[in-house]
């Protein structure tokens, strides 16, 4: 039967990761994986992460299993620093939580929750444009997959289309929201645009997924970047939270994350847990353990935290400065375009508005990498590459 099975296609943002692994230029650029570059174009492993590992090596750490929901007291921080201290379902115990792989572990078990839990035909609706791989896995996890309006013809958050969409969709539905750094657009809702949303979001009866795969790199302060989730948490939503320590923490291959659900009361939130439970065993029995007590031991030292806020704020500071590099280098290449959007948007990426022939002329004739949607990850920009890059976008975009 093996001779039957088709190619499946390249992953929009993996599979180009790996045409850029088997170019053979030398000058290539790679602008396509939402990672961090230190200022050197290479990986960063922030010093608290090497100061826990030490710790963890120090004090003879074993490597046991972890029970089904991963490791309490990792959940017990990584909520905190999701929610906030003053959280008020975090103090009345109402949060179902368990430890994932990352945050396409919590999406995806998210998404296997409401497909057990939630009428048939409920459908998931994401923002337009969102994170390509948010559509296969709802797809995969058997839910129906709709788009709500988010960036507008003008490239500013189009709230108004964003609000009819949440009313005008079947209640019970599944909204997923990006908590801040918006990927791929870069462009968030304003603290007012989120008011709106959440009382549209209440008034239509919908359910919420946040994905919080970039909190501290909106603003490069993690309670900042958390506000919208802090609001909704509030205002007494059905709500999940997905949440990824890959990029704040630098932790991208250790798979670290959680899916909590905020529940009615206690003992709901017990039965929840339970159910994640069952789904998690079948699937990969318990999460990975290292990750996990890395983020728990930053997490619970206050000097390492403080230490911790200031690397976040620093990774969240060089891709700033990097934004106005690159545009000042459009400039003085020559660029007739008006680039300020790049400085306007806030994250990993900026969302240059390259089409995807323009995207493929960078990478088939300047060896420039990003993905077709003409996003790029502003984390491979550098005082080295950065008029290269400038050169070669206006050489296919003018
Ligand atoms: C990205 O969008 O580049 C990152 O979230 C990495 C990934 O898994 O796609």
């Amino acid at each position: 039967y093996l001779s039957k099975v088709p190619q499946g296609a390249a992953d929009k943002i993996l599979g180009i990761a790996q045409a850029f692994q088997r170019d053979e230029r030398a000058d290539k650029v790679n602008l396509v994986v939402g990672a961090y570059r230190d200022g050197g174009g290479s990986p960063w492993v922030l010093p608290t992460v090497r100061e826990a590992e030490q710790r963890l090596i120090a004090r003879g750490q074993n490597k046991e299993y972890a029970s089904i929901v991963g490791v309490p007291a990792f959940l017990d921080r990584a909520l905190e620093f999701a929610y906030g201290p003053g959280c008020t379902a975090l103090s009345e115990g109402r949060v179902a939580a368990v430890q994932t792989l990352s945050g396409t572990g919590a999406c995806r078990l998210a998404a296997d929750f409401y497909a057990r839990f939630l009428p048939p035909g409920t459908a998931a609706y994401v923002s337009e444009p969102t994170w390509p791989n948010h559509i296969p896995i709802f797809e995969t996890a058997g839910l129906e997959v709709r788009k709500y309006r988010y960036l507008g013809a003008d490239g500013r958050f189009d709230v108004e289309g964003m609000l009819e969409d949440i009313g005008q969709a079947p209640a019970g539905s599944v909204f997923v929201l990006h908590a801040c750094a918006h990927n791929p657009t870069g462009v968030d809702p304003t603290a007012a645009d989120w008011k709106r949303i959440s009382d549209a979001l209440l008034a239509a009866g919908q359910h919420i997924l946040v994905d919080m795969a970039y909190q501290g790199f909106a603003s490069g302060d993690a309670r900042r970047d958390a506000a919208a989730l802090s609001l909704l948490a509030e205002a007494g939503h059905s709500l999940a939270l997905a949440q990824s320590f890959a990029k704040n923490f630098g932790l991208y291959g250790e798979r670290v994350g959680s899916l909590s659900l905020v529940c009615a009361d206690a003992a709901e939130a017990s039965r929840v847990e339970s159910q994640l439970k069952l789904l998690i065993r079948p699937m990969y029995s318990s999460p990975p353990i290292h990750g996990a007590l890395l983020v728990n031991e930053v997490l619970s030292d206050a000097a390492l935290r403080a230490q911790y806020d200031d690397e976040c704020a620093s990774m969240a500071r060089r891709i700033s400065d990097m934004r106005a590099l690159l545009v000042a280098e459009l400039s003085a290449a020559g660029s007739q375009r008006d680039w300020s959007h790049v400085t306007d948007q806030i994250g990993m990426f900026a969302y240059t508005g390259l089409t995807a022939a323009q995207c493929d002329a960078l990478m088939e004739e300047h060896a420039v990498y990003l993905t077709r949607d003409g996003r790029i990850s502003m984390a491979g920009v550098n005082e080295q590459n950065a008029g290269v890059i400038a050169a070669a976008i206006v050489a296919v975009a003018g």
